[in-house]
């Protein structure tokens, strides 16, 4: 870990984890993020025809209010979801509500969506320059209709975003995840595609799904033909986990949802039935645990067109990036493929 960095990490540690978080956010916007070095060309590759230059992005949840993207870029995150984002600003639940299992290289959050709603969300990515940034939409925990908070999402932020992600996933919103059912995902891909059809063409860009882990037998495939239908371009594998594996840290037991190293056997295992239901016909992004070039490159092999982190940097910092793509370019070099594309599935 590059020293001033590494250090500044070390220090964060030792705050309270969401002082931590809001301190890292300042510092990023203020300049003193690390800058990636130049990109090595077998990293570059498409997830649904986005051009990324490496694979490696920023998960949803680090920059919730569409605030330090562009540093996030600059230290070398080949695409950066924002969000998730609701209508109307939200406060989430009472703190603490975000916990370190150290031991674990874990994290629990039961954040609740907290933002700042949409309209500084917006007003923030009109201004954005070059770089792949996603928009992360969700809906707000007292919305009467659940249903339409997306579609204000989306009609908001037309335009102004690379791709959309419908985050259906989060444990922390009482009853969001029912949305994963059949019923209750036609309902919403239907609405959600009726107002992407009647948006202006040439806003349109890539949207996904957002997937929980915690699926049961049948879902997968379910969720798969329904995104199809509905034309989206991908799914999102996956958010936290609110299963338990055998955890050491103090602070297991909090409610929430549960991500960082102990979710990417489980998250990769299920990118793979995604992949084996999609059969070629839809991005996948794998989401979960990665905390290293071999993670990266383990979830590139199960599927996965990109893959997304958030928890490990919250033990490693920003430099972790680069170092991610340094090992993982060294593996795709290893077993002779010519470009990130080429491993996408690989047995
Ligand atoms: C998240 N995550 C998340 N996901 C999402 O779609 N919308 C969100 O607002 C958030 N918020 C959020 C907050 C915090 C504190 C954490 C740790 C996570 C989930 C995140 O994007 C990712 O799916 C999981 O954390 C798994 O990846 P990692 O963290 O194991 O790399």
């Amino acid at each position: 870990m590059s020293g001033l960095h590494g250090l500044a990490t070390r220090a964060l540690r030792g705050l309270d984890p969401e002082d931590a978080h809001g301190l890292a956010i300042r510092a990023l916007q203020m300049g003193l993020g690390p800058v990636g070095r130049p990109e090595d060309p077998i990293l570059a590759t498409d997830l649904a025809g986005l051009k990324l230059p490496n694979p490696v992005g920023l998960a949803p949840g680090f920059d919730k209010n569409a605030e330090a993207f562009g540093p996030m870029l600059r230290a070398g995150f080949g695409l950066v979801e924002c969000g998730t984002v609701t209508p109307l600003p939200q406060a989430g639940n009472p703190r603490p509500r975000l916990f370190r299992l150290t031991q674990d290289r874990a994290v629990i959050n039961r954040m609740g969506f907290n933002n700042q709603g949409l309209e500084p969300f917006a007003a923030r990515l009109a201004r954005r320059g070059p770089g792949i940034v996603g928009a992360n939409i969700g809906a707000n925990k007292d919305a009467q209709d659940r249903i339409a908070d997306y579609v204000t999402g989306l009609k908001r932020l037309w335009g102004l975003a690379s791709y959309f992600t419908l985050n259906i996933s989060s444990p922390n919103t009482p009853g969001l995840r029912a949305l994963q059912t059949r019923a209750a995902l036609e309902d919403l891909l239907g609405r959600v595609a009726e107002a992407r059809d009647g948006l202006a063409p040439e806003g349109r860009v890539p949207m996904f799904l957002k997937v929980a882990p915690d699926l049961e037998d049948g879902e997968v495939e379910t969720i798969v033909e329904t995104v199809c239908a509905f034309g989206l371009a991908g799914i999102m594998v996956a958010n936290t986990t609110v299963s338990r594996p055998a955890l050491r840290s103090a602070g297991r037991d909090e409610a929430g949802g549960l991500s960082g190293a102990p979710l990417m056997a489980l998250s990769t295992q299920v990118l793979r039935r995604f992949g084996e239901a999609a059969a070629g016909r839809l991005a996948l992004v794998g989401v979960g645990g990665v905390g290293s070039g071999a993670d990266a490159y383990a979830k590139i092999r199960a599927g996965a067109h990109a893959v997304q982190l958030y928890s490990a940097l919250v033990f490693e910092g920003p430099g972790l990036v680069a170092r991610i793509k340094r090992d993982l370019a060294d593996r795709l070099r290893g077993d002779g493929f010519a470009s990130t594309s080429h491993a996408v599935g690989a047995k």
